[in-house]
Order: structure tokens, then sequence, then C-alpha cells
């Protein structure tokens, strides 16, 4: 090609021109040598510059210290984390009552965590669909509802944890991240095992103790008399009652200025990576002008 070139200019006797083509020739390997010292530079964070080919190691040139990049979270919902936000669960369903209270969260534009049992996932697959829909969250809540703590081997415990994952993956295409275990029931073995299954696991800060008093207005006054910043509230989408409380609740939590997050945006949100086996009630309030 190079030698074409020069043919050509040969032919028409421009001599000067000869001139630019080398010199020409000299820029390509000028920024060739620029750009194999820069792809050096990157690779091992030492900076050498090629000579005919061969590069030499310079000293390192101080550069001046960027910042650290914000790591990117994930909030399409416009949450602002340096505002008051809690986390809503509710246990023990999906039930026919799980409806309502999606549809009262979908209307104020919030989100909760719904910790499910493996074995109602089967009859209520439309309710969990509304769930996920409405950009909620799925924890686990066991197979059955047993008492952790009681198995009488590993193979029993770990009946009561996979088989809701495998159940949710299979005819949701979901895979919960937490786990909530029955009664709140925990040991080190659990906790050992549900490490070893990838599983935080989420307690509550809040009881109003809805499956107890199944009363609206208790339920209500209890969680308006206690909630703060950071708290993961414990209700049940199976009684008629805690829906009920929960329309009137969002509202009224928002008004107080809570943003209404999944358990998973509330860690995210706030910086903190939920550990496997490692038992979470809350995270700590922050402090707010
Ligand atoms: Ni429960």
């Amino acid at each position: 090609m190079m030698d074409r070139i020069k043919q050509t200019y040969k032919k028409r006797k421009l001599r000067k021109s000869s001139v630019v083509v080398l010199c020409s020739t000299g820029l390509v390997f000028a920024m060739a040598a620029g750009l194999f010292a820069h792809s050096v530079a990157n690779s091992n964070g030492s900076v050498q510059v090629a000579t005919m080919g061969k590069p030499v190691t310079a000293p390192v040139v101080e550069q001046e210290t960027q910042p650290e990049p914000t790591p990117e979270v994930y909030n399409p919902y416009g949450v602002d984390p340096a505002k008051p936000m809690i986390a809503l669960t509710f246990d023990d369903g999906p039930s026919k009552h799980t409806w309502a209270i999606v549809d009262t969260l979908k209307t104020h534009n919030a989100r909760a965590t719904f910790f499910v049992l493996g074995n109602r996932v089967p009859s209520y697959q439309a309710a969990i669909d509304h769930v996920l829909a409405n950009h909620n969250e799925i924890g686990s809540h066991s197979m059955g509802h047993a008492n952790l703590t009681k198995m009488a081997t590993e193979e029993e415990l770990l009946a009561q944890i996979r088989p809701v994952d495998e159940a949710l993956q299979k005819q949701h295409n979901y895979t919960p991240k937490l786990f909530r275990t029955p009664y709140g029931a925990k040991n080190d073995d659990v906790l050992a095992t549900l490490k070893s299954e990838g599983k935080p696991v989420i307690g509550w800060s809040v009881d109003p103790r809805d499956w107890d008093v199944k009363d609206k207005k208790k339920v209500v006054d209890h969680v308006l008399a206690n909630v703060k910043d950071g708290d993961i509230i414990l209700m049940h989408d199976i009684y008629e009652p805690t829906a009920e409380a929960v329309a009137e609740l969002v509202p009224a939590l928002q008004e107080r200025g809570y943003q209404l997050v999944t358990v998973s945006e509330l860690f995210q949100l706030r910086g903190v990576t939920p550990l496997p086996g490692v038992y979470y009630s809350k995270l700590p309030p922050q402090t707010f002008e």
C-alpha cells in the first residue's frame, strides 16, 4: 500500500509529498505507540511507554484522586433515602384478603413484603401474580408454618425451606431473597441452615397482634403509636380486619411522612446488605431535620 503510494508520487515527481507521506507514517506509529502505552497502563496500573515496540517502565505520574463512585441503587419509585421509611410485612398468606391489601398499596403508590407459606402457593397463584405485578416483594415463611426449632433432622428443616423457593420459581419465575421463620422461632441450627441456604432472616419491630385482636381500630392505633423510621411492621394478610386496617394505615402513615417500601428496598436504600443467616428486626432509625 505504502509502496504503491510512493510509486504514484514518484511518477508525479512530487518529492515534497513523499515527505508528507513519511510524516504521516511517523504519526501513525506515534498514535499506535500511544494506544499501546495507554492499554499497558490500564492493564496493570503502571505506566509504560512503547519504544520501538518494546515497553519500558516509566515513573508513575501522580494523579488527582477521584472520588469513589456512588454505588447504583435500584430506586425506580422515587423513594427519598433521606426521608423516613418503613416496611409493612404480611405473613401466612396468600389469602382472599391479599387482593384488597395489594389494591390499597397500589392506590397509594406504596409497596410491602408478603412472607408466604409454600403450601398456599399452588392455590393462590393469581394473588401472587397480583402481589408481584404491583412491585411488592415476596419472602418465604416456610412451607407449612412449622416451628423450625423443633425439626428432628436437617432434612426436615430443609423440607420447610427449599420447596417454597421451588414452587415460586416454577410457577412465578421468582425466587424469594428473604426468610421469616414461623412464630419468629429460631436457634443456632436454624440460622446456620438459613445461612447455608443464602437467606437473611427478617423479624419485626412493631407487632399490633392483628391475629389476636382482629380489630381494625386496635391495629391502626397500635401501629401509629409505635412506628418509627426503619421499622418492620408485622401483620397477616389472612384477616379481614387487617385488610381494613391497612386501608386506613397506609394513607395515615404517608401523612406522617413515612415512605412505605419493601424490606429489600429498605435495606438497599439505607445501604445495608442483609447477610444470609443473620436476623434483622429493623434498621436503626435515622435523624431527620
Ligand atoms: Ni406466621
